[in-house]
């Protein structure tokens, strides 16, 4: 199956083939080497500069972005996040849900974020630590300008939190320059590992700050994590066969080289977004708003997403659909993973034969759909008319009660003086003067 969805993407049989690596128990020193490894490679691919400490832990993405969120924020202080999309969304629930005190700017999820009202928030808010921004939102493809923020940030003395659980392989970032404090990474979507090792890269300063903030979460708490990597240990158990092909995905990125693999991505996303524009698809954002790895196009009118996706899942291509209030207004195409050109341009002839017949099976749901709104109404109609009926007979038969009733009664009371009368008709006639 050719996965053009945004994580899990497929990824290379090299990386496959490092699951199956030799049992380790996590306490030895061969699992430590292991981790040492990764943490090297990180530094390698995304830090090349230094300065910054990859965390791994064992969970998701958003495992990686809890544990972040949870960790970086000291007692009275505030986190600011720029909602914009599924994903920052995600963040302010997270701060929410751990009584942190948050706030957040909201932009449009199909326009570019208006920075300006960064600083202002920052000037009006002295209590904001952290600022938080997803670099790539992966709900509809749009990339915030985390440099700006990252400047504007570093200018009020504020930390940036950047959610690059997405971007980190696909998008360029230098972190020095955009200020990054912490970034959140995953292995299973650009890095091109399988899912189930989050990571976050925390700037060493910041690092040595956070061990003294309170203590959130145990999972979660990087402090607990960096206080083991000292002793060369971890502190709960990892997934350690993933860490295996992670490790090896890892390899693969620093020899394709990470300039290299955005390259790749970028010109996968153009064949993509150039076919689906000869064919008249449009896409839900402007193109200086695209990410490098996935594209977020409008449903054709009539053509329903479940219709779409189960006809290209036939043909060997998965898809993803819109989130939130997009669900029934977008399709999704990623471009992640270890695809060929190949995989695309046979995804989409599939997808130029396929629309066609999701049209007419769009027309005949919609049929179908008329047909039981007009059942619907019929059958109310005629419901309603039944219960008039019945109404009308009702009161029909309590007026005859009524007048039956009247009627007796009338009938009780009426007759008595004329009977007397008749009485005295009957009575023998008197004759006086006898
Ligand atoms: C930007 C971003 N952040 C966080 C997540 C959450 O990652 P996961 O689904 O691995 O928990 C995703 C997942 O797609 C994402 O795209």
């Amino acid at each position: 199956m050719i996965l053009l969805n945004p994580g899990p993407v497929n990824v290379s049989e090299r990386v496959r083939q490092a699951l199956l690596k030799p049992d380790i128990c996590h306490r030895e020193s061969e699992f430590n080497d292991l981790v040492e490894g990764i943490q090297d490679k990180l530094v390698r691919a995304f830090a090349p500069a230094g300065g910054y400490l990859p965390i791994l832990i064992t969970g998701s993405g958003t495992a990686a972005v809890e544990a972040a969120v949870t960790s970086c924020l000291p007692p009275g202080r505030r986190i600011l996040v720029i909602k914009n999309g599924v994903y920052s969304q995600r963040i302010a629930t997270i701060a929410a849900s751990h009584k942190m005190q948050n706030m957040d700017i909201a932009g449009e999820w199909d326009q570019r974020f208006d920075t300006e009202t960064v600083p202002v928030a920052l000037r009006q808010n002295k209590a904001i630590e952290v600022v938080a921004v997803v670099h790539h939102e992966t709900a509809t493809g749009l990339i915030n300008p985390v440099k700006e923020i990252g400047a504007i940030a570093k200018k009020a003395g504020r930390v940036l939190l950047v959610d690059g659980v997405s971007s980190l392989a696909g998008e360029e970032l230098d972190f020095v320059s955009a200020n990054v404090g912490l970034i959140v990474g995953s292995s299973g979507k650009c890095i091109q590992g399988f899912p189930g090792v989050g990571f976050v890269m925390v700037r060493r300063d910041i690092m040595e700050q956070m061990v003294t903030y309170e203590q959130r979460s145990v999972y979660f708490h990087l402090p607990t994590y960096y206080k083991h990597l000292e002793e060369g240990s971890v502190p709960f158990t990892p997934a350690v066969q993933l860490y295996y092909a992670f490790n090896e995905a890892l390899s693969e990125l620093l020899e394709e080289g990470v300039p290299n693999r955005i390259a790749r991505y970028r010109k996968a996303a153009r064949l993509i977004r150039n076919r689906m524009r000869a064919i008249r698809v449009k896409f839900f954002l402007r193109e200086p708003l695209w990410s490098n790895t996935l594209t977020a196009f409008n449903l054709p009118d009539g053509v329903h997403y479940d219709h779409l996706h189960d006809l290209l899942k036939e043909r060997g291509y998965i898809i993803y659909a819109g989130q939130a209030q997009l669900a029934e207004k977008l399709f999704r195409v990623a471009n992640m993973g270890a695809l060929t050109e190949a995989n695309l341009t046979g995804f989409l002839d599939a997808f130029e034969e396929a629309l066609p017949e999701a049209v007419k099976l769009g027309e005949a749901r919609s049929g179908e759909m008329g047909r039981l709104a007009d059942e619907r109404v019929e059958k109310a109609e005629r419901e309603a008319a039944e219960a008039k009926a019945a109404e009308e007979a009702a009161k029909a038969e309590e007026e005859a009660r009524k007048a039956e009733e009247a009627a007796r009664k009338a009938e009780a009371e009426a007759p008595k003086g004329g009977a007397e009368d008749a009485k005295t008709e009957d009575k023998p006639e008197v004759k006086s003067g006898a």
